[in-house]
């Protein structure tokens, strides 16, 4: 009797797995992407989890990373201040963040510290490890997402066509939104995403990850505006040039060389500035998104106000996007 209960549950659970799997490759996603099933949030403050994990592994050390991590070489990215590349722990696919120069450390460190502040934001890609001192290549070990960065998204539709779609578009848009609301309305101030000098650059900066949703990854240049003793920001040291540099960026004296104390500081509106470009830019000019751009414009208007202060704050985008979503889904606007 017990043998015939455990035929039927085993016969039960294959028979799920199978209605699952058809589930699965009936989505308009290709098999290659495997939907992430973990649950990092459950863990404590200072380890992480990985597909595949059962348990919460602390953040590894730099005797963690000597014993147990291995470099395949596979380049994943590179941009000014790191060059990433594969590396495996334990069986697990991860990113290693090598520094380039030590020109930039303090910028790997501002990485290294909001990484671990924002550790329990899903938003945020999950840090894995880190090795500063004990290196001739400082590395920062974060979380491997095969999707890349949303800046490339034509090699991404190359691979899933199926994605390319003005709905999936706009949503990429949204939770490039949502990543700017968290990073502007944290409780340690607003903190504003510099390296964002044009749309792709922006981009470059976060992640897609399997289960189709934005994470930021590159915290170098993110600095914290602190209202309660005024203190402002600065993107960087530099003269900054560019369509997409907000006008209180620019160098205000055209007669005079630029000098870096006399530039004034400025807050997260230059962000808001930038919104417009960075999300047309991932809505494309595919079927569907002129129209999709008219609902845009009214609010799209509002974040090009050359006076920072008359900009709406990034909530209120958040909003109107959130309509033009909601409106999207009931077939109110006809889109292709
Ligand atoms: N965890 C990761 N998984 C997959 N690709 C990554 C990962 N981290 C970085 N990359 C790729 O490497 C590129 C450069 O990384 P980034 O941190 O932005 O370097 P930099 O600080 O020099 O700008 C990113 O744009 C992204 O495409
Ligand atoms: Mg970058």
């Amino acid at each position: 009797m017990k043998e015939y209960y455990l035929y039927t549950f085993l016969l039960g659970a294959v028979a799920l797995i199978a209605v699952l799997y058809q589930y699965h490759s009936s989505d308009n996603l290709s098999s290659e992407i495997v939907i992430d099933v973990k649950q990092r949030n459950n863990c404590s403050f200072g380890s992480f989890l990985l597909t595949g994990m059962s348990f919460c592994h602390h953040w590894l050390t730099c005797s963690d990373i000597f014993r147990e991590v291995t470099d395949t070489q596979l380049l994943l990215g590179e941009g000014t201040q790191k060059i990433v590349r594969e590396g495996v722990w334990r069986g697990h696919a991860v990113a290693l963040n090598y520094l380039k120069t030590d020109f930039y450390v303090m910028d790997f460190k501002n990485d290294l510290k909001l990484l671990s502040y924002f550790s329990k934001e899903p938003k945020v890609n999950q840090l894995i490890g880190w090795c500063i001192e004990d290196l001739e290549f400082p590395i920062i070990i974060t979380e491997k997402h095969p999707l890349g960065s949303p800046n490339k998204l034509e090699n991404l539709f190359e691979k899933f066509p199926n994605l390319n779609t003005i709905t999936f578009r706009f949503m990429l848009c949204v939770q490039y939104l949502e990543i700017l609301a968290f990073l502007h309305t944290s409780t340690e101030g607003p903190f504003v995403m510099c390296d964002s000098n044009d749309p792709e650059k922006a981009l470059s900066q976060l992640l897609l990850t399997n289960n189709l949703t934005l994470v930021i990854n590159d915290m170098d240049a993110v600095p914290q505006v602190i209202r309660h003793n005024g203190t402002l920001i600065k993107c960087g040291h530099a003269q900054l040039f560019g369509d997409l540099v907000a006008p209180e960026q620019l160098w205000p004296f055209e007669n005079l060389p630029f000098n870096d104390t006399a530039m004034h500081s400025y807050d997260e509106k230059v962000d808001i500035w930038k919104i417009p470009d960075v999300c047309n830019y991932l809505i494309g000019n595919g079927p569907g998104s002129s129209i999709l751009k008219l609902h845009l414009f009214n609010i799209h208007s509002k974040c090009k106000e050359t006076d920072p202060i008359k900009r709406p704050t990034v909530e209120t985008v958040l909003e109107s996007y959130l309509s033009i979503k909601k409106m999207l889904e009931k077939n109110f606007i006809k889109i292709s």
